[in-house]
């Protein structure tokens, strides 16, 4: 009985284009569908844009469009990048859809009635001049525990120390730079804690591998919190039932997507929802017998281990068999870098190298564990052509033109050692198959390597290019074997290498390979022309794809930088608050301790005032002293490290030493008021 079985890969974010890392969980996913699907088993493979939240609403506001809008258009980017790199989705949607609206609202109500949803106030940081709650992500300011400057509300970069965004020092809104404030407001809770006997029993029913368990019994031990799945508007995302302003908390609706995608193919193809992942019907607990598996990468393990088979469980449906997790991809030994030109894009790739190079390198890296893959650039040119052109493209193009140029493209009969050769080969296909359902495709690229090994040494003795020249026959029993030996080897590398069997399925001309024809040899038959499999590929390939990372920078990474959309619009009334007068510098001194601040004693038309500015980089204190300024006047005084400023002068630019002042013609006097 073929199995039946449902696949799904974690939904990208819709704030940035795809990258290689992201290609590890897609690639990998990718290959064990089409292993299942070639074993003869029936198999979806459902995945979708992860549309909602803060960042996709910044970044949109930042392009200057509608997030709708926006998340149209980087989820033709992103289905255009998967194309290429041969990743076959079954369905590929959004969460931005109906169905998925339907999905969460169905299970947030019945995870309400089910009494694990509760309401309580908490208290957070928010931007007045936004007019909105601050992730922490949103929030910068210097570190508490190293004083190191610009960092996270949640975390440092530079220390590694987390804490809380009020624990920041210098707090401001990373959006527009105002210092944030605290606000209360109430929040929508589920009680994972609910689940726990659940949670456990699936943990040791082996719904994950031996590492994450042992990291998810930390989570246990450490008990188990409520999740806050609401968030104030503005927020792109679904509005909460019977709420005026409260969303939905993207990772809510994001796993749901799985099911989204899903409902949207089955309407489309005719098949029953229901029947594949029973439970929206409580009387039908087992549908069609589907299996279901999620591909994810390490860092969103919480939420598919506890959150969302605690939300299904709660909500009455099939909780998945099994998460597969996977760790992370580091270049040349290091996380991806921006500046280093290791942040590959996906669509950066495509232009200087095949997509088949990077599915056959990361086939040959990837296991079952949860280990970080390392992505070598020297040893990915090596690996390539060594292995994949000089061992198994090599067996077809030394035989293929030989064939169809000197012996009318007719294959012969094996030989007894050919036969012995076949055998040999053959003998490997239930190991392959164990290490592909198992996710070794490290194990499969070695055995295939081995084996490529013995058939490239069996054409070295047999000398295919001397005996051809008086001994065609031979040539030609020799030369089926390693077309036959080709051809199994090439079965066992498609669900990798789908592009390169196609091409060798045209030049055999015997049909689709599959496990199951595995076996059937290719004698007194008609080959077609041959094509070449593969080229080789060079450093520089890479060095110019690594160059042109180190320019073409994501637009908008909005976790790292976020964009700086224009803030909330002022009215003229708003401006008119301020006044502006004319000061000049009686004295202007460095500040002990702080080499960016300048102290200024400045005359407002007979008044004295004292402002602190962060101006040194850009003046001296004498170029200062004597200088007619613009000084906003009715600031309210701030209290820093060094004493308080009250208030102002004017001046902009990028910083650094690029501040420009605003100084003031002859003919004003200090003190007269300016607009
Ligand atoms: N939107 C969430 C997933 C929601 S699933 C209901 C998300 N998106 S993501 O775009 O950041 O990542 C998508 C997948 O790619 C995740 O499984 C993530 O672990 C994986 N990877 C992202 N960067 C990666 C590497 N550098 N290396 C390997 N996998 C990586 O998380
Ligand atoms: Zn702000």
């Amino acid at each position: 009985m073929p199995r039946k079985i449902i696949v799904t890969s974690a939904l990208p974010y819709a704030n940035g284009p795809i990258h290689i890392g992201h290609l590890v969980e897609y690639i990998q996913t990718d290959i064990w569908v089409r292993f299942q699907k070639m074993s003869g088993n029936k198999c979806f493979y459902f995945c979708a844009d992860d549309t909602h939240g803060t960042p996709v609403m910044i970044s949109a506001k930042a392009a200057g469009i509608e997030p709708e809008k926006f998340i149209e258009k980087i989820q033709k980017e992103h289905k255009a990048d998967f194309d290429r790199f041969l990743i076959e989705f079954d369905n590929y949607y959004s969460t931005h859809s109906e169905e998925n609206r339907y999905f969460s609202e169905l299970i947030f109500e019945r995870l309400n009635k089910a009494g694990s949803i509760v309401k309580r106030n908490i208290e957070q940081t928010y931007c007045e001049n936004c007019r909105m709650f601050l992730p922490d992500r949103y929030v910068r300011g210097t570190c508490p525990r190293c004083g190191a400057d610009d960092q996270y509300g949640d975390s440092c970069d530079k220390c590694g120390g987390t804490y809380q965004p009020t624990e920041l020092v210098n707090p401001r809104c990373a959006n527009c730079g105002t210092k944030p404030v605290r606000k209360e407001s109430i929040h929508y809770f589920f009680r994972l804690a609910d689940y726990e006997k659940q949670l456990q029993n699936l943990m040791a029913s082996g719904y994950v591998q031996k590492s994450v368990a042992n990291k998810l019994d930390e989570w246990f031990k450490a008990g188990l919190k409520d999740w806050d799945i609401s968030r104030d508007g503005p927020y792109f995302g679904f509005r909460i039932p019977g709420e005026e302003n409260k969303f939905f908390y993207v990772w809510l609706d994001a796993p749901i997507g799985y099911m989204a995608s899903m409902k949207n193919y089955c309407d489309r193809n005719g098949l029953d929802f229901d029947r594949l992942w029973p439970g929206r019907n409580p009387a039908d607990k087992s549908g069609d017998g589907y299996e279901i598996y999620h591909f994810i990468g390490k860092d969103i393990m919480y939420f598919h281990a506890l959150f969302w088979p605690a939300m299904l469980t709660g909500a009455g449906f099939k909780t998945a068999d099994k998460l597969f997790v996977h760790g992370f991809l580091t270049v040349n030994g290091e996380k991806m870098s921006k500046s280093k030109g290791t942040f590959i894009r996906a669509s950066t790739y495509i232009k200087h190298l095949d997509a088949e190079a990077l599915r056959y390198y990361y086939a040959g890296k990837l296991g079952s564990d949860v280990a970080d893959i390392d992505l070598s650039t020297t040893d990915f040119v090596n690996k390539i052509n060594s292995d994949l052109v000089g061992k198994l493209a090599n067996l077809a193009s030394r035989s293929g033109p030989m064939l169809t140029g000197k012996l009318d493209s007719m294959l012969g009969k094996l030989d007894e050692e050919g036969t012995k050769l076949i055998n040999e080969l053959l003998s490997a296909k239930e190991q392959v198959k164990k290490d592909y359902e198992n996710l070794e495709y490290a194990a499969v690229v070695r055995t295939v390597n081995n084996l490529a090994d013995i058939a490239n040494r069996y054409v070295e003795q047999k000398q295919p290019w001397a005996t051809i020249k008086n001994d065609p026959e031979k040539t030609r029993q020799t030369l089926t074997a390693t077309i036959n030996a080709a051809r199994i080897l090439t079965a066992y590398l498609k669900p990798v290498l789908p592009k390169l069997a196609d091409k060798t399925e045209k030049f055999l001309n015997a049909g689709p390979l599959s496990f199951d024809n595995i076996e059937k040899v290719l004698e007194n038959h008609k080959i077609n022309q041959f094509e070449r499999l593969f080229e080789r590929i060079s450093e520089e390939q890479v060095k110019a794809m690594t160059e042109e990372s180190k320019e073409s920078q994501p637009a908008s990474q909005p976790a790292q930088t976020p964009a700086q959309p224009i803030a909330p619009e002022c009215t003229i009334e708003d401006f008119a608050k301020i006044d502006m007068r004319i000061a000049k510098v009686v004295k202007a001194e460095a500040v002990a301790g702080a080499d960016k601040l300048l102290r200024m004693q400045l005359d407002v038309g007979g008044i004295s005032r004292e402002v602190l500015a962060g101006i040194a980089k850009a003046y001296t204190p004498e170029q200062l002293t004597g200088k007619t300024v613009i000084y906003l006047a009715n600031l309210k005084p701030r209290t820093m490290k060094f004493g308080v400023s009250e208030g102002m002068i004017l001046a902009a630019g990028p910083g650094g030493k690029d501040v420009f002042l605003l100084t003031s013609d002859t003919g004003t006097q200090p003190g007269q008021r300016i607009s």
